[in-house]
């Protein structure tokens, strides 16, 4: 049993202090001020400090199996652990790719055997692959790469797309139309390393473009349909006015396209190479007001680990992808203590609307009975992110040298510490494959 003390709770739309007991199945058994509880065999003091719900970070990369030089199901969790983030969905990109069921029973193995976070999978969808969507079970979403990315999932056919979205399940689609990304490479084929090639091949309407025809189809099956990583200022656009009329619709951003801009790349060359691309100050004025006025449903990280050898190469050989794990909370912390948003704001983008969006059983609120996935976060500390402390494999950041107010002091996945004091502090404990409702 463990009993978080006197950590600042979210109850009822205010934090209030209370202790947290946490019962030996991994759920929350009371919640009360502390006078009121019992004592427990550990004890963790968050005085002074707030009890969040464990973050759900709904896009991440863990590179297994086949691509584990990058990454694998330990060190992304550890980098998640370090980060708050006590849940992540796999994405299904790998070598080979997670399109098949027995594949997915394959996959589950492996993060079963590492992972010391909870987590859940994506599907990848192909040309040829409706009747694996139909028979598959208990997955997050069908991943749907709709303009190409990492690796060689890409799905353009309007007839497929259409069988896709109208499987029943639950879409997620990277939106970025294909035909454009493809002619512009041609166009600038003999650029050199610009700091904007990247921006200039997958340009606002490519995003737009493709975003609108996701909508249009998602619309006519009354699919549930979350759209990835949205980052330029007309995808605000439509999608906040689609959502007037089609309530399945949700949409994610990521810290990297709030917080960097494609001039970021003058400093970090081709580690700022994503898809899709950091875009212009105008961009990123867009996506926070889309979370101000509530357009943007969830942040997700799109952890996208490369090493750095591959990162170090002319720009065309260059894998697109930054890692965002261990560092997202934190940049979302300093941006509450700097106004951007509220706390109760970011307890919804990061854990209650993923939570609700993908159906997931038990988690995203701190209440009784809900698992114990709690991120204990120090508002009033400061520290400066680096390279060197970074737990994916990878061993880089886009944000190194940054300096943030709002730490992660510990992580508690199922009722145990997993991260506390700036160390991984229980990586023998698994955690355990989410239940999704509905899917
Ligand atoms: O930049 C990206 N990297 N975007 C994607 O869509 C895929 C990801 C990866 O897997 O590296
Ligand atoms: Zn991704």
């Amino acid at each position: 049993m463990l009993l978080i003390k006197n950590g600042k709770v979210l109850i009822n739309g205010e934090f209030l202090e209370r202790s947290i007991l946490i019962g030996n199945d991994g759920r929350i058994e009371k919640i009360a001020v502390d006078a009121k509880l019992k004592t427990a065999d550990e004890v963790l003091d968050a005085a002074g400090k707030y009890a969040l719900p464990g973050v759900i970070d709904v896009h991440v990369h863990c590179r297994e199996p086949g691509l584990t030089h990058k990454e694998d199901f330990l060190t992304a969790s550890k980098a998640a652990a370090a980060g708050g983030v006590a849940t992540i969905f796999d994405m299904p990109n790998t070598k080979p790719a997670t399109t098949t069921v027995a594949l997915l029973e394959e996959k589950r193995k492996l993060a079963a055997a590492k992972c010391i976070v909870n987590y859940g999978f994506h599907f990848g969808a192909t040309s040829d692959n409706i009747e694996e969507i139909k028979k598959v079970k208990n997955i997050a979403a069908v991943k749907v790469y709709m303009g190409s990315s990492t690796g060689n999932l890409l799905v353009t056919d309007e007839k497929m797309l259409n069988d896709i979205f109208g499987s029943g399940k639950r879409i997620m689609v990277h939106a970025e139309n294909e035909a454009m990304i493809k002619a512009n490479e041609e166009k600038h084929r003999s650029d050199s390393d610009g700091t904007k090639l990247h921006l200039k091949i997958r340009g606002n309407s490519a995003a737009a473009k493709e975003v609108e025809r996701a909508i249009a189809i998602g619309r006519k099956h009354g699919t549930r349909l979350h759209i990835c990583h949205m980052s330029a200022k007309e995808e605000a656009g439509i999608i906040s006015a689609a959502k007037k009329s089609y309530n399945r619709l949700s949409c994610e951003v990521t810290p990297h396209h709030l917080f960097l801009t494609a001039d970021s790349a003058k400093e970090l060359g081709n580690y700022a190479k994503v898809n899709p691309p950091l875009r212009q100050k105008e961009d990123v004025a867009a996506l926070w007001n889309a979370i101000a006025s509530g357009t943007v449903d969830m942040i997700a990280t799109d952890h996208a680990p490369h090493i750095r050898e591959e990162k170090e190469q002319n720009y065309w050989n260059v894998p697109s992808g930054v890692p965002g794990l261990q560092t997202m909370l934190p940049l979302m912390l300093d941006a509450v203590n700097k106004g951007r948003l509220t706390l109760q704001q970011l307890i919804k983008l990061t854990s209650e609307n993923p939570a609700a969006v993908f159906g997931v059983k038990g988690k995203g609120r701190i209440a009784v009975g809900m698992d114990a996935d709690i991120a204990i976060v120090d508002m009033h500390k400061e520290k400066t992110i680096k390279n060197d402390e970074m737990l994916s494999k990878c061993g880089w950041t886009p944000f190194d040298g940054w300096k943030v107010k709002g730490v992660v002091a510990a992580t508690i996945v199922n009722g145990k510490i997993i991260y506390g004091s700036g160390q991984i502090s229980d990586e023998k404990t698994k955690g355990k494959e989410v239940i999704f409702n509905g899917n």
